[in-house]
């Protein structure tokens, strides 16, 4: 039997959802129960009634799963699938920093750790996060962490002056300003879609800056038959079936390279993920009390994006 079959037939079997990230290759979208952004998976993922959660996407995601929906069993088809930005903000070194600023208020990016989220008063994602930020009252002092180049964009379209944590999207970030205007003088008429982890250069010649989802939203109701796409690969996948008749592009990350794979997201196969299901494991384990903590700071951000109809 196709190993794809033979997935969907244990899915049933054992009562288990499988729920995955647009960054994930397209066998794994294909026969996803749910795919979605940050965003989407973490609102999803409170309302799942099945005994196993196989998250196919990178730890924190399948960390914040486990958070939102703790008495489900969550499982990762390969635990070393991490991520640049929370591997940039250590638990310990995020402490000594917080507690230099004893009077602000920390937003985190939901792409960190659960010992990150258990520091902070609201998460957020690429998809809400502006708003998030100006749920707060404009002279609250605020650190953000850990995307540098999301809170250097966000200080722009806000006027604040969040104190921001060093980190990056190590995808997002290596693609150059250099890479676009060749590609923007060869394809004039298209429209550049750029994901807000990108650098400032590459965000100032962009004609949309929005989260997976918005620029998948974006990029079906436009009228532009060429897009430039500056985000990881895996998302074309989406754009092409939802609009077969339109060009995407992807920004190069190098010369030698014609693609962006996060190579976190790449680390699921087909193979790990019939694995992963099989034998039930890895499994994402968190205590009682960073659970407890963790969760407070993501149903925050959930509510408030529910008040201002963000998600349903
Ligand atoms: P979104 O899913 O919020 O767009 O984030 C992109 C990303 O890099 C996920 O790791
Ligand atoms: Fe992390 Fe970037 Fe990969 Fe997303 S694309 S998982 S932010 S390294």
């Amino acid at each position: 039997m196709e190993l794809t079959k033979k997935i969907k037939k244990l899915l049933k079997e054992k009562n288990a959802v499988l729920m995955a990230h647009y960054y994930q290759i397209p066998e794994i979208q294909d026969i996803a129960d749910y795919v979605g952004d940050s965003l989407e998976l973490a609102q999803k993922a409170v309302d799942i009634d099945a005994k196993i959660i196989l998250f196919c996407g990178v730890h924190f995601m399948a960390e914040t799963a486990k958070i939102i929906n703790p008495k489900t069993k969550v499982i990762i088809p390969d635990m070393e699938a991490g991520c640049s930005l929370a591997d940039s903000c250590p638990a310990g070194e995020f402490k000594k920093f917080k507690e230099k600023y004893p009077k602000h208020k920390v937003i985190s990016y939901i792409n960190c750790t659960a010992d990150i989220k258990t520091m902070t008063d609201v998460v957020c994602t690429s998809g809400n996060a502006i708003k998030i930020v100006e749920s707060f009252p404009k002279d609250e002092k605020l650190i953000f962490a850990p995307d540098k180049n999301l809170g250097e964009y966000i200080n722009r379209q806000t006027g604040r002056n969040m104190i921001l944590w060093d980190g990056v999207c190590k995808v997002h970030d290596l693609l150059k300003n250099k890479a676009v205007v060749k590609l923007k003088a060869k394809n004039s008429k298209a429209k550049l879609l750029a994901h807000p982890e990108c650098n400032a250069a590459v965000l100032e010649l962009a004609d949309f800056i929005g989260s997976t989802a918005q620029m998948l939203k974006y990029a079906k109701k436009s009228n532009s038959k060429k897009n430039i796409i500056a985000s990881e690969t895996g998302l074309l996948h989406q754009m092409k079936k939802d609009s077969p008749e339109k060009e995407f592009i992807v920004v190069p990350a190098d010369e030698t390279c014609s693609c962006n794979n996060c190579e976190y997201m790449k680390k699921n196969t087909l193979q790990k993920v019939y694995d992963c299901l099989k034998n039930e494991k890895p499994e994402i384990i968190l205590d009682k009390n960073t659970i407890k903590k963790a969760k407070k700071p993501i149903k925050k951000m959930l509510k408030i994006s529910r008040n201002l109809n963000l998600i349903k």
